[in-house]
C-alpha cells in the first residue's frame, strides 16, 4: 500500500500549516507511523519564505523543528497527490473545493474535525499576539493527535 500523505492548508503558508507541519512530523513520528507530509497556503504572498518567527518561537519552546519548511501556494497536482487535504478555517476548505475537481472534495476536511474542541477552527493569528499562536500550537496538537488515530484505523 501506498504511503499515506497529508497536505496542511491555511492562508499564508507562514503560520498555521507550517505549525501543522511541523507538529505532526514529531507525532507521527512518535506514534511510528510513516506518513508523508507537506503543507501549503490558498494564496501566494509569502512564497520561498520560511515559517513566522512567531510561529517558530511558540513551535521551538515545545520541541518542534521547523527546518527545510518553506512557503508554497497550493496547486492543482496536490489534489491528485494527498490522501488528506486538511484546512485550517472555513475560508480555506472553501477555497480549497473552489480550486479542485468535485471527484477529490471527499478528501478536504477541516483539521478541526479530528480534535474534540470547542473550536471548529485553527484562528488566523498573523495580526494578534503571541497569545494567538499558543493557541494555534494547542489546537494543532490536538488535532494532530485525532488525525493519527484515524489514519492507524485506516491505513
Ligand atoms: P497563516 O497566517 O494563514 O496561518 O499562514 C497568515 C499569514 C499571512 C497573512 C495572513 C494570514 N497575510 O495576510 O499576509
Amino acid at each position: 500500500m501506498n504511503k499515506t500523505s497529508v497536505l496542511f492548508v491555511c492562508l499564508g503558508n507562514i503560520c498555521r500549516s507550517p505549525t501543522a507541519e511541523a507538529v505532526f512530523r514529531k507525532k507521527a513520528s512518535e506514534a511510528g507511523i510513516s506518513v508523508e507530509i507537506d503543507s501549503a497556503g490558498t494564496h501566494g504572498y509569502h512564497i520561498g519564505n520560511p515559517p513566522d518567527k512567531r510561529s517558530q518561537a511558540a513551535g521551538v519552546a515545545k520541541g518542534y523543528d521547523f527546518s527545510g519548511i518553506a512557503c508554497r501556494k497550493v496547486e492543482a497536482a496536490d489534489f491528485e497527490k494527498f490522501d488528506y487535504i486538511l484546512a485550517m478555517d472555513k475560508s480555506n476548505f472553501e477555497n480549497l473545493k473552489k480550486v479542485s475537481e468535485p471527484l477529490h472534495h471527499a478528501k478536504v476536511s477541516l483539521f478541526l474535525d479530528f480534535a474534540n474542541s470547542k473550536y471548529d477552527e485553527v484562528p488566523d493569528p498573523y495580526y494578534g499576539g503571541k497569545k494567538g499562536f499558543e493557541l494555534v500550537l494547542e489546537l494543532i496538537e490536538e488535532a494532530s493527535d485525532g488525525l493519527i488515530k484515524d489514519i492507524k484505523k485506516k491505513h
